[in-house]
C-alpha cells in the first residue's frame, strides 16, 4: 500500500487515499467472499413464503440484505481473476463498477427491523434491479470482444458462473419484493396461485400459448443472417400436444423466457426456410409430465442448425468465438452495444396484454434482460435458466429438415440453486 508523506504532492496524496480506500474495500470483499452462499431450493422458498407475516417478512428482508453481498463478492472476485486487459475493457469495467457499487450499498444497508424499513429496502432493491438491466448485454459484448484473449472453456465457465449467479440474485430480490407486495393477501387461493414469484400450479400449456401468441402478433419481416429483411407472409402455427393439463411449481418468468426464445428461433427458421411457400409447417410442442421432471419438446421444420459458424448445436450456448464464430459478427456486436448502452426497466411495472385478457410481462423483460433480437443471447440464457434449478436444455438438429429442442425442468422443487460459490 502507498503511504502519504509530508513531502507528497496533492496528486500523490489523492492516489494514496484511493489506494488506501481500495485496500480497505478489498478487505471487506475478502470478508464476504470467504463466506459460502446459502443456496436455496424452490421448495424452501415456497415453504418459507407460504404463511407470510410481518416477522417472516423482516427475516426474509434481512436474509436478502446479507446474502446478496456474499453472492456479489464471489463474482467480483471472479472478475478480478480475469486478465487485467479484460477487466479494463469498458463494457466489462461497467459491470465491475455496477457490482462494486451494489456490494457497497448492500453492505452498508442497515438491518431491517420493521415494515417501514422494509419498504425502504424494497425501493432500494427495485432501483438496483433496474440499474442492473444492461448487465447481460454489457458482459456479453465485453467478453465477445475479448473472446480471442481467453480459452473457450475459461470464458464459458466464467460466463456461466456470472449469469447463473445473476439469476439467483434477481430471484431472491424479486421474490422478496413479491412477498412484500402480497403481505396480508391470500395469493395461494387466487386464480393463479403463487408464493412470491413462484407459481405453485404453473400451467405449461397456457405459457406456451401465451408465448406463441406474443410472437405471432409481431409484424412480418425476418432479418436473415446477411442482414436482409425477408418479407414473410405470416408466422407458423404452434400446435400443443401431449399432457396438456400439466401443472407444476416453478418460476413463470423462467419457463416463459425459455419457451419464448425457443419458439422465436423456431418461427424465424421456419419463416426463412419456407418464406415463398403459401403455407408454413407448424411448430409442434409436446408436453410430458414425468415422475420427477416436466419435459417439453419443440419441433420445427426450419431446416436445422447446420452452419459454417458452429460445429455442434451445443456451440450455440457458447460465448466463445472459437466455438461460435457469430460472437464477433459485426451486426451482433452493434446490437449488443445498443442494448448495453440503453438499458431497460425490467421490473414489476412492465405489462403487456395476453390474448385472454390477462396482464403479463414480456418474457424477455420479465426475466430481467433488455429485449434482444439477433444478439445471440436467447439460447445461452435459456440454457442457463434451464440449469439454474437442475434442469437441462438440448438441441438436436436434423440438418436440411428441422430442429428439436428438449427442455427438462425438475418438478419437485427439491434441487438447490445451481450457483457456484
Ligand atoms: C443483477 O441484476 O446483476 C443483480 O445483481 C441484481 C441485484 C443487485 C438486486
Amino acid at each position: 500500500m502507498q503511504r502519504a508523506t509530508c513531502s507528497s504532492s496533492p496528486g500523490d496524496v489523492r492516489r494514496s487515499v484511493t489506494t488506501a480506500l481500495h485496500f480497505y474495500q478489498n478487505r471487506q470483499l475478502d470478508l464476504y467472499a470467504s463466506k459460502q452462499a446459502h443456496r436455496l431450493s424452490l421448495r424452501q422458498l415456497v415453504f418459507f413464503g407460504r404463511h407470510m407475516n410481518e416477522e417472516r417478512l423482516i427475516k426474509s428482508a434481512n436474509y436478502v440484505r446479507t446474502e446478496l453481498p456474499v453472492r456479489i463478492a464471489h463474482r467480483i472476485r471472479d472478475l478480478q481473476a480475469l486478465p487485467y486487459v479484460i477487466v479494463t475493457q469498458p463494457d466489462v469495467a461497467k459491470v465491475y463498477e455496477l457490482y462494486w457499487s451494489a456490494f457497497e450499498k448492500f453492505r452498508r444497508f442497515p438491518p431491517i427491523t420493521n415494515l417501514s424499513d422494509n419498504s425502504k429496502f424494497c425501493d432500494f432493491l427495485e432501483t438496483l434491479l433496474d440499474e442492473h438491466a444492461p448487465v447481460i448485454p454489457s458482459l456479453s459484448l465485453g467478453l465477445s470482444l475479448c473472446s480471442p484473449l481467453l480459452p473457450p472453456e475459461s470464458l464459458d465457465s466464467f460466463m456461466n458462473r456470472m449469469l447463473i449467479s445473476r439469476i439467483s440474485r434477481r430471484v431472491l430480490a424479486e421474490h422478496h419484493l413479491a412477498l412484500s407486495m402480497s403481505l396480508g393477501r391470500d395469493s395461494l387461493n387466487s386464480e393463479d396461485p403463487h408464493v412470491g414469484i413462484i407459481s405453485t400450479a404453473l400451467d405449461v400449456k397456457r405459457s406456451i400459448v401465451k408465448c406463441a401468441y406474443l410472437l405471432r402478433s409481431r409484424p412480418h419481416g425476418i432479418e436473415n443472417d446477411n442482414g436482409k429483411v425477408i418479407p414473410n407472409r405470416g408466422w407458423p402455427e404452434v400446435v400443443v400436444e401431449g399432457q396438456l393439463d400439466t401443472k407444476f411449481a416453478y418460476i413463470r418468468e423462467h419457463l416463459e423466457y425459455i419457451l419464448f426464445e425457443l419458439l422465436k428461433n423456431a418461427m424465424r427458421a421456419t419463416g426463412l426456410k419456407h418464406w415463398h411457400d403459401t403455407t408454413l409447417p407448424p411448430i409442434y410442442v409436446t408436453v410430458v409430465a414425468g415422475k420427477d421432471d416436466v419435459g417439453i419438446r419443440l419441433s420445427d421444420q426450419g431446416g436445422g442448425l447446420s452452419s459454417n459458424s458452429i460445429q455442434s448445436p451445443s456451440d450455440l450456448f457458447s460465448f466463445s468465438h472459437t466455438r461460435n464464430a457469430t460472437r464477433i459478427d459485426k451486426r451482433r456486436i452493434r446490437a449488443l452495444r445498443r442494448a448495453s448502452s440503453k438499458g431497460v426497466k425490467a421490473t414489476v411495472a412492465e405489462q403487456v396484454v395476453e390474448e385472454d385478457g390477462h396482464n403479463a410481462r414480456d418474457p424477455e423483460r420479465g426475466a430481467g434482460i433488455a429485449p434482444h433480437q439477433r444478439m445471440g443471447l436467447g439460447l445461452p440464457m435459456s440454457n442457463i435458466f434451464a440449469t439454474y434449478f437442475g434442469g437441462s436444455l438440448q438441441l438436436v438438429s436434423l440438418d436440411g429438415w428441422g430442429t428439436d429442442a428438449y427442455l427438462q425442468l425438475p418438478k419437485l422443487g427439491t434441487n438447490l440453486e445451481g450457483i457456484e460459490v
